[in-house]
Order: structure tokens, then C-alpha cells, then sequence
């Protein structure tokens, strides 16, 4: 290979969280997640890769610095499960699967700042592998989820069910994708930046706080978030927002009441996430039913999804009451074309 593959991937956004491990090694969920992944020309990854006998040795940069792999396990990983694929395709002995591979990959968002950087990135990396090396299979989600977990929703666009499985290997643990993005092309998503600074808690470390202390977790898992996914998977095929809405706020509430009840706590939430919770609560009850509703990920940062027709009244109110000082709105025009796309 002597060419350069660049690739995008979108984030995604959690509606039912994924938050915490049964198996930590290999990145398996203890409960089910649904997702929706936003534009490609929105927030993404870009991921450049070179490899060849002529590349010296593994290298990654990511935003300009160089991340060390040999203390990075997950990289690790991507990089030999995708060498384990050359092999299988190509064959054992192929050159291909002993070339170093050069890396380069930049987020045009904040990264880990609770916006789903790592999501983007490990499905980009991922993708572009395997593009890099002619290797594109359904195998892609389980490599991408042993990057970072909820990587593996971000293969696919439109809105996708991350199945948790039972299999101790992994192999039922998969993502799926619900609908295309063409399916709810009103659906709307507003980014509230609250706060773009690194987040002081990582997912990772978080959800293994929490499956050690918290004593909620498990009633979560197991009484909860069945019955919401199925919910959820239902109003998004029926296009219902008002449902989708209230289980995608609920959902959001529970897992940071989790965070909260993890020991020491973990604290994602700041007053303007909050001030934003009550200003959405007091204008869905003006308006008589839930028209606006919103999910926090691991970080201040609020996600908003509403319907296209009102929008534009919803955007006068918010501007007035979160001024651009206070909280810098993106505004996502639509949640077209979410595939992880070669450019
Ligand atoms: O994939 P990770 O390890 O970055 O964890 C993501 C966890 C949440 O963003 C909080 C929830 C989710 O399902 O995306």
C-alpha cells in the first residue's frame, strides 16, 4: 500500500446510556444503548492512514501529539484485531499484516469533554483500517467497541441499538441499526457547549466506579433499561417524539442519579446543565407537552433534539435566556448521511 486513506466518522448520541462493563477487557456492556448519529459534516473525526514497509514503526498522532500505543491497551488492540483480519483474509504469511501503520487522526470538536470524541475517533480509526487494508465487514462494530465502547453505534447512521448479549466472548455483543437517517428527517439536534474542557472523571474510570459502589446500578440494568430500550426502539420506529423524548430525558436523569450515587460521586452535571434541565421542563409545561427534550453524556454539555417546526420559536427563547456568554450553542441542521464516509 502506498497510498494515504482518509476517512470520517460522526459522533453519536446516547438516548438510553450505556454506562457500565461486564467484562472490562473486552468492552462488554452491561446493558443494552440506543443511539442517533449526527452528520458527517458535523462533529467528526478525520483519520488519515499510511502504511507500508517502508513505515518505520506503529504511529499515532491525534490532534497533533503523538499518543504513546504501548500504553494505550485499546489502541493495541485495534491495531492487532485489525492485523488478525488481514490474516484471515489474506492469509497468514501475507506481507501486509506485518507492516507498521502511521496514523493521523483530528477531531474538528472538543475532545473528551462528554461530546463523544472517543466514539468518533475509534470508529473512524477503525473504518479507515479497514478501508486502508480492503477489509470492510459486519466485524467492524466489535473491533471499533473494543476501542471505546460506544464507538461501535458510530459505524452505522440514522439511530442503532447497541446490544449488550450474554455470550462471554462478545460475539452477541453488536451494534444494529434501527432506521436509517433518512427515516426522522424532522428531528432536529441542538449542542449546548457548556463547558469544552477535559472532563475531570473519564467514561472509563467513572462506569467502574459505579459498577463497584453504586448500589443503583444493578436496579438500572435490570428493571429499567429493558423496558425503556424497547420503548424507545418503538417510538423511533412510529416516529412518536413525545415518547421519545420523555424516556430519552428520563434515561439521561437516571444515569447521572447513578453517577451520583457512585462512591466518591462522580459530578458531570454543572448549574448551567442544570438551569438548562428546569428551562426545557418549564417550557414543555407551557407549551401543554413535551416539544424539547434533553441527554447530558459524561460532562456539562447538553444535547437537545426537537422537531424541525418548532424549532425556530425554541431558538428565540433559549438565545434570550442562554446567551452565547453562557452557554455556546451549535445548532445541528439535520442527521443526514451518518455513515462514516471515505472521502
Ligand atoms: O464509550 P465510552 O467509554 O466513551 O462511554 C460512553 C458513555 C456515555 O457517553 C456516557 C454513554 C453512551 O452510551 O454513549
Amino acid at each position: 500500500m502506498d497510498k494515504v486513506v482518509t476517512c470520517m466518522a460522526p459522533v453519536n448520541i446516547a438516548t438510553i446510556k450505556y454506562w457500565g462493563k461486564r467484562d472490562e477487557h473486552l468492552i462488554l456492556p452491561l446493558n443494552d444503548s440506543v443511539s442517533l448519529t449526527l452528520d458527517c459534516d458535523q462533529m467528526h473525526s478525520q483519520t488519515s492512514v499510511v502504511a507500508g514497509p517502508f513505515v518505520k514503526k506503529d504511529t499515532v498522532m491525534l490532534n497533533g501529539h503523538v499518543m504513546p500505543i504501548e500504553t494505550n491497551e485499546r489502541l493495541q488492540r485495534c491495531f492487532s484485531l485489525i492485523r488478525k483480519l488481514i490474516k484471515e483474509k489474506k492469509g497468514e504469511n501475507c506481507p501486509e499484516a506485518q507492516w507498521n501503520i502511521r496514523v493521523c487522526s483530528e477531531n474538528n470538536f472538543p475532545t473528551a469533554a462528554g461530546l463523544a470524541s472517543s466514539a468518533a475517533g475509534y470508529a473512524c480509526l477503525v473504518y479507515t483500517l479497514a478501508n486502508a487494508f480492503d477489509l470492510v465487514t459486519e466485524d467492524l462494530p466489535a473491533i471499533a467497541r473494543q476501542g471505546s465502547g460506544s464507538a461501535c453505534r458510530s459505524i452505522y447512521g440514522g439511530f442503532v441499538h447497541w446490544k449488550a448479549g450474554k455470550d462471554d466472548l462478545g460475539s452477541d455483543s453488536t451494534a444494529v441499526q434501527i432506521a436509517t437517517e433518512a427515516h426522522w428527517p424532522e428531528m432536529r439536534i441542538i449542542i449546548l457547549v457548556v463547558n469544552d474542557s477535559h472532563k475531570k472523571t473519564s467514561s472509563t474510570v467513572g462506569m467502574k466506579k459505579s459498577v463497584e459502589t453504586s448500589e443503583l446500578l444493578q436496579y438500572r440494568v435490570n428493571k429499567c433499561v429493558p423496558e425503556r430500550t424497547k420503548d424507545i426502539i418503538e417510538a423511533i420506529i412510529n416516529k412518536n417524539f413525545v415518547k421519545f423524548a420523555e424516556i430519552t430525558m428520563r434515561d439521561s436523569n437516571q444515569f447521572h442519579a447513578i453517577c451520583l450515587d457512585t462512591y466518591p460521586p462522580c459530578v458531570y452535571l454543572n448549574g448551567v446543565s442544570h438551569e438548562i434541565i428546569t428551562f426545557i421542563h418549564d417550557y414543555n409545561d407551557a407549551a401543554g407537552h413535551v416539544k424539547v427534550s434533553y441527554t447530558f453524556d459524561a460532562g456539562p454539555n447538553a444535547f437537545l433534539f426537537i422537531l424541525e417546526k418548532d424549532l425556530d420559536l425554541f431558538m428565540s427563547e433559549l438565545i434570550q435566556v442562554f446567551p452565547s456568554d453562557k452557554s455556546k450553542s451549535k445548532y445541528i441542521r439535520g442527521i443526514k448521511s451518518t455513515n462514516p464516509d471515505q472521502v
